[in-house]
């Protein structure tokens, strides 16, 4: 009865140690929350690397800022937790990493080889220091669009449709970029004004603002948008969603076609809706990329790749940082390298799972993180917490 009573009475004082713990803690607010959670990052790391010894010591250290609670919640939590949690995306990935079916899916993709590419270049499996790999970017990927002298786009049918300014005068450039990928993962991520304090933020297809402003933020400088995209979606004249900022189309050509080429064969034929985009909004920018650009990236990927990658176009998201890196001093990316929060939602914006929209099927995705991996020069704490990995745009490096 007694040994009952006294089990009782502990229990009534661990709630309302806990309710008490709760409020506290939620009253600190988001931005406290995120502090806490870089030591947490911080202490687990310690932990994993040298045991449970240098996680005592760690917060013994700190006794002042931690309340009891909180300590005893991060105890728990470093001893449940395995230390895998803690890693963030590995640069040397490999095609071994992916479960059975998406290997299976990459094996089908070399197969088909849909696009014809006829790789010639070294590798596989070239190892470049991030120094020389930014540089053989700059020099190799060259980053422009299409232009009004390009046959066949300087042919009447296409008189006075293309923009005649150089995106380089309507663009740019820019100190600080954000690219704002679409994954599940900046799901309240809370991540809206540090996107926004950017000079120029990057953003893909029809990834939405409203309602999602405190994750993904407001502003929209550049929208990079597939050509599957603009033909398939019904409202591409009318959301206003499509009318702020400049935009730039991309289409997949044979491996290395030119442009009359591609333009015979494109992979969606999204050339009568762009005309009639320009009719309606003729004052908004509007690129197509020149369609040998994202091949010219190709190969690099697979210069550096220790397997054979999907022979495919990288994602747009791939594309959108190389675009912006030539336009920026900094770029911060983020979810495209996974933080914590990942997840097999596919998009922010919508309910759909699969595990191909983190590790890529159609993509090469796997192997585009690895390269931005290897060229972050953010902390791995950056991602783990926030999915933010920084580059160093073309602009600001010396070759
Ligand atoms: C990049 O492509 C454009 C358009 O075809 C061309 O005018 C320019 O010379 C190219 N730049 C480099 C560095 O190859
Ligand atoms: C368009 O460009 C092609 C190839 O450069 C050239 O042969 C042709 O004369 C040009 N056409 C016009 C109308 O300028």
């Amino acid at each position: 009865m007694i040994h009952t009573n006294l089990k009782k009475k502990f229990s009534y004082f661990v709630l309302v140690f806990l309710l008490f713990a709760v409020i506290c803690v939620w009253k600190k607010g988001s931005y406290e929350a995120l502090r806490l959670q870089a030591k947490e990052f911080q202490v687990s790391r310690l932990a994993v690397g040298s045991g449970f010894q240098s996680m005592s010591t760690s917060s013994k250290q700190d006794p002042k800022q931690d309340s009891h609670i909180l300590r005893h919640l991060r105890g728990t939590a470093n001893v449940r937790s395995p230390p895998s949690s803690y890693q963030v995306w590995d640069k040397d990935s490999s095609a071994k990493n992916l479960n059975p079916r998406l290997q299976k899916i990459l094996k089908n993709y070399l197969n088909m080889n849909k696009y014809k590419v006829s790789y010639k270049g070294p590798g596989p499996g070239v190892k470049l220091s991030a120094e020389a790999l930014r540089c053989h970017l700059r020099d190799h990927v060259n980053v422009s669009m299409v232009e009004a002298t390009d046959f066949p786009f300087n042919t009447s049918e296409w008189k006075g449709y293309l923009p005649k300014e150089n995106i380089r005068t309507k663009a740019g450039p820019w100190r600080r970029c954000a690219v704002v990928s679409s994954a599940g993962s900046l799901k309240s991520s809370q991540l809206g004004k540090e996107i926004d304090n950017h000079d120029a933020v990057l953003r893909f297809n029809g990834a939405p603002i409203a309602n999602f402003q405190q994750d993904v933020g407001t502003k929209t400088t550049i929208r990079l948008m597939n050509s599957q995209l603009i033909t398939t979606e019904k409202q591409f004249l009318k959301n206003s969603l499509y009318h702020e900022g400049t935009l730039i189309v991309w289409d997949p050509s044979l491996y290395h076609a030119d442009i009359p080429s591609w333009y015979k064969k494109p992979d969606y034929n999204f050339f009568e809706i762009y005309k009639n985009y320009r009719k309606l909004y003729p004052n908004q920018p509007f690129y197509m990329l020149r369609p040998q650009m994202p091949w010219e990236l190709w190969d690099i990927m697979q210069e550096i790749s220790p397997d054979w990658i999907q022979p495919n176009p990288p994602s747009s998201g791939m594309l959108g940082i190389i675009i912006m890196m030539t336009l920026c001093d900094q770029v911060d990316i983020y979810e495209f390298l996974p933080s914590k929060r990942k997840t097999d939602m596919c998009y922010y914006h919508q309910s759909f799972f699969d595990s191909a929209c983190t590790m890529g099927a159609y993509h090469p995705l796997l192997f585009e993180k690895n390269l931005v991996k290897h060229l972050n020069e953010g902390t791995d704490e950056d991602i783990y917490l926030f999915g933010k990995a920084t580059l160093s745009g073309f602009r600001s490096i010396k070759c």
